[in-house]
């Protein structure tokens, strides 16, 4: 970067859930906090479905891409999805990512995924190589050694039923790496407003 460009802006797009789902997710997670591993816990204020990390952008770039979005998601129908399941990566026996899991997953919420993907391309960011695997963190586990210990609350949990709510919108978030830990600003709204 040359002295007078502005700086990049580190974002993501994202889905966001209603603050009673986040809440509920909060409440897993506090069960799963008794379990003693070493986790950083996800606020539910912090809590989305990322659909895809940008990195750091240029803001003229990230304007373009916003514009192109616009125009897509304004084409979609509001659809419903639904909480369901709470995971791990890689696996439940040696977590390292406890997340809470959508459904369903063909359909609207991999055609934004898509849109996005499509977007990202169009401002030449380069192709995302890892398979979408839609997810809400809710926590990431700071000490591997003590990981063990959540694999049998986990297990407790997996069923879990979060309900369902009508998705409307993705965000466009910028994501600033602070000392007590990532802090999102939302930059814009792409509503679903067809036939609304
Ligand atoms: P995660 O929840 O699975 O950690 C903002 O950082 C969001 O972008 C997070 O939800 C994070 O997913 C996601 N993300 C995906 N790839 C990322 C990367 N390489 N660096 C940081 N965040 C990433």
């Amino acid at each position: 970067m040359t002295a007078g460009e502005p700086e990049p802006i580190r974002a993501f797009l994202a889905m966001d859930l209603p603050l009673e789902y986040r809440d509920a997710l909060f409440a897993v997670a506090s069960r799963l906090k008794r379990a003693g591993a070493r986790v950083s816990w996800v606020t539910p204020d912090r809590m989305h479905l990322t659909l895809r990390f940008l990195g750091e952008v240029a803001p003229d770039a990230l304007e373009r891409l916003g514009d192109d979005l616009a125009l897509v998601y304004e084409r979609q129908e509001p659809f419903p999805l639904t909480l369901a399941h709470i995971g791990a990566f890689p696996n439940v026996r040696a977590p390292r990512v406890v997340w809470a899991g959508l459904s369903p997953l063909e359909g609207p919420l991999t055609a934004c995924q898509q849109a996005a993907e499509t977007a990202a391309r169009s401002i030449g960011l380069k192709a995302e190589k890892k398979p979408f695997k839609p997810h809400v963190t809710l926590g990431r586990v700071r000490d591997p050694k003590t990981a063990g210990k959540l694999t049998a609350p986990l297990m407790d949990e997996q069923d879990f039923h979060g309900g369902e709510f009508e998705a409307g919108h993705v965000s466009l978030y910028a994501s600033e790496l602070t000392s007590s830990g990532p802090r999102y600003t939302q930059l814009r709204v792409f509503p679903f407003s067809w036939n609304s």
